[in-house]
């Protein structure tokens, strides 16, 4: 690749990985903890790939010291966890656990101890079976009971911890849990019904918000972790980027535009036509609190292209460009210059914000020990330096970027894929539980202690939407 450059970051970036509760606890019938829709859903047959059990997963329940060592020895920065819902309220209700209570205690205080910043996201996904009885995310009730729970938590925690996000990805839980039925609690509803779940999301986020404000001991930072669609129209087709441009008002701004502006995109709105969910007055005030950062997860661009048989609210992906690098989840192509558009992009849409790159990695399914007992996972290591590269760029372009986060410090049950899907930085045997750093992890490492790396500079690739409007 020829020349290589040094690449630098502020003092006090904030260098962390992420993980998930459900993702990596296991002991899920252990000191009281409840039923969540996770549990429900992978145990029907054939959900999840090779019948993959999470009953112990990473056992990181018992392992928790283990793996605190484990990022110490990495120098991580910060942690990004999620606590278990059903672990604190077994029915989603009421008084927390003790014992769950006890366990996030201890986990946050070795944190600390070790100088590591936790960085806690409410929900996960793990939503507790006796609320989705009641309706789930369809009904106002799961907002309120999430508001609740979020308001008790921050009256915990929120001492020793400063960083906070209600939910991880609702885009993710509302589409592939209550549209599609690939994610818990696997229902195939139609727009009318999807349209109310993403607004109780959105209603949960701004209750959740203002309980954890007024319950906190101090102040707390309180943010969201979102999946966008990287949207991409393919540069040089007009009637892609138009495509790309009302994707973007549908999807994206669907979800920002209340978060940010306590309101609904009126053109999407007009589109969606008697689809529409039912907003009370009140609702959008609630939803519209201060984001004091908004965490991205980014993996694969999302090529938006027209086509002319869909309609206003419908959008088609451009298939893969040949050649181009992909990851081992299924349609998902490496592109890392993806996530340097993202980050402008957003400034440039919704005004300059502390941003976190909360989840960014890559699945290597074949990742294993060879011969000399090491993970071999160069590239896990280009991925994570190519991003990186482009995520320092978006910096010097005016994102406010404050942190990144590694998808995931260890491998783990990846929802429907079981434990197919690799992503870790340091690899899990899951017959043994043993841990073991792959080569990715001692790349972060060195990269976290200099704070920068050694790579090539990043190609220069404009976001069309950016092309387009300077071409204005
Ligand atoms: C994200 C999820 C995370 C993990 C990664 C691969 O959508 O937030 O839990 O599954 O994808």
């Amino acid at each position: 690749m020829g020349t290589s450059e040094w690449i630098s970051f502020p003092e006090g970036f904030l260098w962390g990985a992420a993980t998930s509760a459900f993702q990596i606890e296991g002991a899920v019938a252990e000191d009281g903890r409840g039923v969540s829709i996770w549990d429900t859903f992978s145990g029907r047959p054939g959900i999840i790939r090779n019948g993959d059990s999470p009953a112990t997963a990473c056992d990181h329940y018992h392992r928790w010291r283990e793996d605190i060592s484990l990022m110490a020895g990495l120098g991580l920065k910060s942690y990004r966890f999620s606590p278990s819902w059903p672990r604190l309220q077994p029915g989603g209700r009421g008084e927390l656990s003790a014992k769950g209570l006890d366990f996030y205690e201890r986990l946050v205080d070795a944190l600390l101890q070790a100088g590591i910043r936790p960085n806690l996201t409410l929900y996960h996904w793990d939503l507790p079976q006796a609320l989705e009885d009641e309706g789930g995310w369809a009904g106002r009730g799961t907002p309120r009971a999430f508001a609740e729970y979020a308001g008790r938590m921050a009256r915990r925690l929120g001492d020793r911890v400063d960083l906070w996000a209600t939910l991880n990805e609702p885009q993710v839980a509302a589409t592939h849990g209550y549209g599609l039925g690939v994610h818990a609690p696997g229902r195939r509803e139609g727009r009318k019904v999807l349209n109310q779940v993403i607004h109780h999301f959105l209603l949960g986020h701004g209750l959740a918000a203002q309980a954890m404000r007024a319950a906190a001991p101090r102040p707390i930072q309180v943010g969201l972790a979102l999946s966008m669609d990287p949207i991409w129209p393919t540069p040089g087709r007009p009637e892609d980027l138009e495509a790309g441009e009302r994707h973007w008002t549908a999807w994206n701004d669907w979800w920002l535009l209340p978060l940010l502006k306590g309101e609904y995109p009126a053109r999407a709105w007009e589109w969606t036509g008697a689809d529409v969910p039912e907003v009370r007055p009140g609702d959008l005030a609630d939803i519209r609190q201060p984001l004091d950062f908004a965490g991205l997860n980014y993996y694969a661009p999302y090529r938006t292209t027209a086509d002319p048989k869909l309609g206003p609210l419908e959008f088609a992906r451009a298939p893969i460009p040949e050649g181009a690098p992909r990851q081992d989840m299924p349609g998902w192509e490496v592109f890392p210059a993806g996530l340097e558009g993202l980050l402008v992009e957003f400034t440039r849409r919704y005004g300059r914000m502390p941003l976190y790159v909360t989840e960014n990695g890559m699945s290597i399914r074949a990742d294993a020990p060879g011969a000399d007992g090491a993970v071999h996972d160069a590239e896990r290591v280009a991925f994570l330096r190519d991003h990186l590269a482009h995520a320092r760029r978006a910096m010097d372009r005016g994102a406010d970027l404050r942190g990144y986060y590694v998808w995931s410090l260890m491998d783990n049950f990846e929802w429907g894929f079981g434990y197919e899907q690799r992503f870790g930085l340091v690899h899990v045997d899951f017959a043994t539980l043993k841990r073991r750093l792959k080569d990715s992890a001692h790349w972060y490492a060195g990269t976290i202690r200099a704070n920068g790396f050694q790579a090539p500079p990043p190609p220069v690739l404009e976001s069309p939407f950016l092309q387009a409007a300077r071409a204005r």
